[in-house]
């Protein structure tokens, strides 16, 4: 599939989420290091949106139950340890997991030309 113009360089900022779309798939963009990322915006837990998590460093923070993802790889760093925003006991993890095993975000190959960020996103 080809590549999808989805945003102004300009507009992809470190440490912040942009949301977009590209062939119908809702993605967030941001930036670490220097180099624009494209995420899925829905978390691969219960599909709740990810718009309203946090991203720091290079990983973003699930705002419903706390999992987290490296924005470059979408490898699990962390998988429900939260609830919006609280940090819970570790013996309540695995209920706030519903039987879902950690699973990474998906990440969709981008690059960047002449001020804007192209997307490939699989059909
Ligand atoms: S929906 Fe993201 S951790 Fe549960």
């Amino acid at each position: 599939m080809e590549m999808i113009r989805i945003a102004n360089s300009a507009d992809v900022q470190e440490d912040k989420l942009l949301p977009a779309s590209a062939g119908g798939t809702p993605l967030l963009l941001t930036r670490v290091a220097g180099k624009a990322y494209a995420v899925s915006s829905k978390c691969p837990h219960v599909g709740m949106p990810l718009g309203k998590g946090k991203v720091e460093g290079g990983a973003i923070t699930c705002p419903w139950h706390g999992s987290r993802f490296d924005v470059c790889t979408g490898d699990n760093l962390d998988w429900c340890n939260a609830v919006a925003g609280i940090p819970m006991p570790g013996w309540t993890h695995r209920l706030l997991a519903l039987g879902k095993k950690p699973a990474p975000l998906p990440v969709y190959e981008t690059r960047e030309e002449n001020g804007n960020v192209f997307v490939r996103v699989p059909g």
